[in-house]
């Protein structure tokens, strides 16, 4: 049995559909369901006796010790944070709430749970910390891409409060021995994402002849990774990972933000076409994000490297499997648009309870 938290959010339930359609073992998803954490993202594994969720808020340590106690995992993958930088500069405190408290609350009961178990357990046990390429700061134009020891250098309270975590998960590994492990992964895209994301935002206000908005002079530099291939990666590292490593994830697929978006424009144009025009008269430029970090671009080597991790997929077979699932899925980002994502289980099961 793991547990994954943050289970229902993007990343988080790409995996737990992953992994249930490839091993047997059970999975407890801990999730507050956020704006962010969406039911429905689990709705294919819904009867799945394998399958276990809690509604539980990571910072919550006495209800995080009951779980570890009622279900005595071998591992936990940690995907639960606030992920939006947009709104970590509208708003901080719950940024640092969750990505900092809550992880450290996590960590604790972890580490209680740990101490306590037979030799055999506690040498099997892990503790899977997913982080982002955002804590090393911004790269120039011709700097080399972040590598494990880049010196952190987080500009935006999102980053920071990630960076925080990443501190405190090496610690309890240099001082209590905790065998945590740390993934530190790029942009990622592919369905299921909350549509404030750059990729899922400019899909649906193409398709609602919305303007696409641009930050700036839209030639910031993303390293855009298929999110399914950040779920391989974290499936690596959980199972042949070594204690207290950093990992770095990436696609190397460096692109600027105006040519995503033109990508995304130019694949509408050939499956959907505009009845006037082409999607791309939509392009606007708005004002900048502040602090916005100009360049992120990672080096994966020493996954590759130790763990044998590569890519499955390119920049152009990923983006059209997204762009296809965003247009077969119309419902789900409406029911995520009018809010009803958030009753969804009430309307699942209901009457039936
Ligand atoms: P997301 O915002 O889509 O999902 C976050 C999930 O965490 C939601 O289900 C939400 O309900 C849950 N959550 C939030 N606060 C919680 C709390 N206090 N207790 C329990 N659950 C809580 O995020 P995502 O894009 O899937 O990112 C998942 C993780 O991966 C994050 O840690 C993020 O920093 C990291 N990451 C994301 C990307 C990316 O491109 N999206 C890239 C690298 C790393
Ligand atoms: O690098 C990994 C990070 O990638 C993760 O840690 C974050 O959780 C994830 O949200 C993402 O952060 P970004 O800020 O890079 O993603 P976002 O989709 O918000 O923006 C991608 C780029 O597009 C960024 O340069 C800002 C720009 N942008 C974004 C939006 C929402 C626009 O130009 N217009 C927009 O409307």
């Amino acid at each position: 049995m793991i547990f994954v938290t943050g289970g229902a959010g993007f990343i988080g339930s790409n995996f737990v559909l992953h992994r249930l359609a490839r091993f047997d073992e059970p999975i407890v998803v801990i999730d507050k369901l956020t704006y962010a954490g969406n039911r429905e993202n689990l709705a294919s594994a819904q009867h799945d006796p394998r399958l276990i969720f809690s509604h539980t808020d990571i910072c919550d340590g006495a209800a995080i010790a009951a779980l570890f106690a009622a279900h005595r995992p071998r591992a936990i993958v940690h995907f639960a944070a606030e992920s939006h930088v947009d709104r970590s500069i509208l708003g901080p405190g719950e940024f640092i709430r969750t990505n900092v408290n809550g992880s450290f609350e996590l960590l604790e009961a972890a580490r209680k749970y740990w101490q306590e178990l037979a030799a055999e357990a506690r040498a099997g046990f892990r503790f899977l910390h997913v982080s982002t390429d955002e804590v090393y700061g911004s790269l120039g134009p011709d700097d080399a891409p972040f590598s494990e020891t880049t010196a952190y250098a987080p500009n935006s309270p999102y980053s920071a409060s990630k960076a925080a975590s990443d501190h405190l998960v090496r610690a309890y590994h240099h001082t209590y021995g905790l065998p945590v492990l740390t993934t530190n992964c790029s942009n990622n895209y592919g369905p299921f994402q909350f549509p404030e994301k750059l990729i899922p935002l400019i899909l649906q206000n193409a398709l609602d002849g919305k303007p696409l908005p641009i930050y700036g002079d839209g030639l910031n530099v993303r390293d855009w990774l298929f999110v399914l291939d950040h779920c391989r990666a974290i499936e690596r590292v959980l199972e042949t990972g070594r204690p207290g490593e950093v990992y770095n994830v990436g696609g190397k697929n460096e692109i600027r933000n105006i040519d995503v978006v033109t990508v995304l424009c130019a694949i509408l144009d050939e499956l959907r076409p505009r009845a006037e025009g082409r999607y791309a008269d939509l392009i606007t430029y708005v004002k900048d994000r502040p602090g916005h970090d100009r360049r992120y671009a990672i080096d994966p080597s020493k996954i590759e490297r130790e763990l044998d991790w590569r890519p499955e997929e390119t920049f152009e077979t990923g983006i059209r499997a997204t762009v296809a699932w965003y247009l077969d899925n119309r419902g789900w980002v409406d029911r995520v648009r009018d809010g009803s994502y958030r009753d969804w289980i009430d309307r699942q099961y209901g009457e039936r309870t």
